[in-house]
């Protein structure tokens, strides 16, 4: 019998936290991802192109066990080209093209999001890009920045160069990350591509993925973001590796925890900074505990690092119920 074909799981880039000590240190702890796509690097003019723009990608800080492709912001060929050589030298021969990017300043300048509603600067940029550079590359995209019509109107112009893949976020720029994801539309634009199609969006737990993955069975990979930050066994679950009790998963996350707060104590200069970081995380760890706002609330008006871990100890040795 033909054996069944793992699923490519990807874990999505989120500017803030899958940054390169999350990264490292969740591949320390947990498995069930294939790859990631490191946050973006936006371009910049090419004399301004230095090792301290790649801080998150640097190869000796980057312990990811999987394969890690680094994404750029940009719509300016050249710089583009610079970068993606740069990054190259680095080791990397697989780039992605962020084209999904929704912030109002973002899309105002016209890049990410903001560059769908413009397919005649898409097919400028490509055609510049695709001979001069030495790596794969591949897109992330939105349905569109305002209409959800834009990217089914550039599929074809997508199927005229040779991208690795195109990473569809099936949201508008406009709909920022609230709103229902239009699966509708994502299936015209997987059914007419050549191209292999990564879908991403809302895979919160095991069940959306098994209905996704029915409906959509000529996908060629999963991008999970932030469901996978929730619920950091969600890949395993999924890859069917998660056979943990409520009392060892809750263990693991807190050692998991406990090696992110000291690498952030490693890295950033200044107790705040450390802080802000642990409750930037927490603002999704909560929503995997059952009354987990509790914690939350606690976390949020905690300005002292003693204290921040007093509160943390207490939480993770009641024996909190996962709810994921
Ligand atoms: C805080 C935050 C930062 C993000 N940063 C990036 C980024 O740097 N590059 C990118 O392509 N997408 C970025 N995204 C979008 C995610 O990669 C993903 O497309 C989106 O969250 C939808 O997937 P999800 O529903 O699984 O979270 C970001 C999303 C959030 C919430």
């Amino acid at each position: 019998m033909k054996k069944e074909q793992e699923d490519i799981l990807y874990m999505a880039p989120l500017l803030g936290v899958t940054n390169c000590v999350y990264r490292s240190t969740y591949s320390r702890y947990f498995t069930g991802y294939d790859r990631a796509i490191a946050p973006f690097i936006a371009s910049c003019d090419t004399k301004k192109v230095n090792q301290k723009l790649f801080r998150d990608i640097l190869p000796d800080r980057n312990n990811f066990k999987y394969l890690l492709i680094p994404q750029i912001l940009s719509k300016n060929a050249n710089d583009f080209i610079v970068m993606v050589k740069a990054m190259h030298d680095l080791g990397y021969g697989y780039i992605n093209w962020n084209l999904g990017c929704p912030f109002p300043m973002v899309r105002k300048k016209i890049r990410g999001s903001g560059l769908l509603a413009h397919p005649d600067l898409i097919r400028s940029f490509l055609d510049k890009v695709m001979p001069n550079i030495p790596s794969k590359l591949s897109v992330k995209v939105r349905l569109g920045c305002d209409d959800n019509a834009e990217l089914l109107a550039l599929m074809p112009i997508f199927d005229a160069y040779p991208l690795e893949e195109i990473i569809i976020h099936p949201r508008t720029g406009s709909q920022m990350y609230a709103g229902n994801v239009d699966l509708a539309v994502f299936k015209n634009c997987l059914d007419i591509t050549k191209h292999k199609v990564v879908y991403n969006g809302d895979i919160n737990s095991l069940e959306t993925f098994k209905s996704l993955k029915k409906k959509f069975n000529t996908v060629s990979g999963w991008m999970i973001g932030r469901g996978g930050i929730v619920d950091p066994f969600l890949p395993e679950k999924i890859k069917g590796k998660e056979l943990k009790s409520n009392e060892k998963k809750v263990k693991h996350i807190y050692a998991f925890h406990n090696e992110m707060f000291s690498e952030y104590s490693k890295e950033l200069i200044g107790l705040g900074h450390i802080l802000d970081k642990m409750k930037e995380i927490w603002s999704y760890w909560h929503k995997a505990f059952f009354q987990g706002e509790v914690i939350y609330k606690k976390i949020c008006r905690t300005k002292i690092v003693d204290k921040y871990s007093r509160e943390v100890s207490l939480f993770f040795e009641a024996g909190p119920k996962l709810i994921v």
